[in-house]
């Protein structure tokens, strides 16, 4: 099948400021892809080239076969859009600004169908500024999908959301791709991307520092498992002298990490066998969140020491 997305070699300039730093990536259709990374990373920028809103400086996109620049109407068509910060018209109902997006588009979608997949049903009489920020997200979920796109491009749908208005989006976002539809999506919200996404991108100062399966990021990068109880340091010692791996012991705990899963019995064993007092047990495994801003530390601890060395 045809990619849905395709970047090679993507440049943004802006005067002084080089937004995008050479990026390649990928997205195959029906699958979620995030796009993550902090304030500045160059996330808006890369998603509005894919829209065909702004033009690249060099490298090639392809969005269902077609360049955004200059087959944008095409596209247009073809794609549903939420932009970073999404407003409307402050008077307007859902319900007329679904008629206002489908007459836009030359399409007859049922205003009520669409507000009740975006959960929004009971505020389709209330007027745009009336509504919270999580329901003005979901009206700009419901006008992206006024024309029945292929690709959603979702630029920061729950930045600012409360915990329950983000779980809502999250289940339009799955519905999405039920649905068999394509999800590009951009968050700063690290678990958000490893609970939805089929594949991540992290980008960080206009580059991709980290790809892959949300799985695969962090067996590339994150730490091994670990065993944590709360003990003395003294087991931590104990737990060295009888061949554990990595132990730890700070704050009252000690942590041992596992060379694969089944070492965790091995080690328990011999927490048990030290006759040494011990609660609290629990596992760790690194989340996509640990792993990143592990690689963004020390990143940013390189380019300190360059600049400090300069
Ligand atoms: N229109 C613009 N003109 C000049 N600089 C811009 C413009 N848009 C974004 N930038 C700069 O490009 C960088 C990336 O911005 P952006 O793509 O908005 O990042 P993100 O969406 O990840 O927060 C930032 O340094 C930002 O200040
Ligand atoms: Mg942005």
């Amino acid at each position: 099948m045809p990619l849905a997305i395709e970047v090679r070699g993507l440049t943004k300039q802006y005067a002084s400021v080089t937004a995008v730093a050479g990026i390649d990536f990928s997205v195959a259709p029906g699958t979620v892809f995030a796009f993550l990374g902090p304030n500045g990373a160059g996330k808006t920028t890369t998603t509005e080239i894919l829209e065909g809103l702004r033009r690249a400086t060099t490298g090639a996109v392809r969005v269902l076969g077609l360049d955004p620049w200059t087959e944008g109407t095409a596209l247009h068509r073809r794609i549903g859009v939420i932009p970073q910060d999404f407003r409307f018209f402050e008077k307007i109902t859902p319900k007329e600004a679904v008629e206002y997006y489908a007459a836009l588009f030359g399409t007859r979608p049922d205003p009520a169908d669409l507000l009740r997949r975006v959960e929004l049903p009971d505020k389709s009489g209330a007027r745009f500024e009336t509504l919270s920020g999580g329901q003005k997200q979901k009206l700009g979920l419901a006008l992206s999908l006024v024309n029945n796109p292929e690709i959603c491009f979702l630029d920061e749908p729950t930045t600012g959301l409360d915990p329950h208005a983000r779980r809502a989006i999250w289940e339009v976002i799955r519905g999405l791709k039920r649905e068999g539809r394509t999800v590009f999506l951009t968050t700063h919200y690290l678990e958000e991307a490893e609970l939805l996404a089929d594949r991540v991108a992290i980008i960080h100062h206009g580059k991709i520092i980290a790809s892959g399966t949300p799985g695969e990021i962090i067996a590339a990068h994150g730490r091994p498992e670990r065993i944590r109880v709360r003990a003395a340091p003294s087991l931590a010692d104990y737990l060295r002298s009888h061949g554990a791996g990595p132990v730890s012991a700070a704050d009252g705990y000690v942590e041992v990490e596992l060379a694969d899963s089944h070492d965790a019995l091995r080690i328990l064993t011999a927490v048990q066998a030290s006759g040494i007092p011990w609660d609290d047990f629990s596992t760790l495994r690194d989340h996509l969140e640990d792993v990143f801003v592990r690689m963004v530390g020390q990143m940013d601890e390189g380019a300190l020491r360059e600049g400090g060395a300069a």
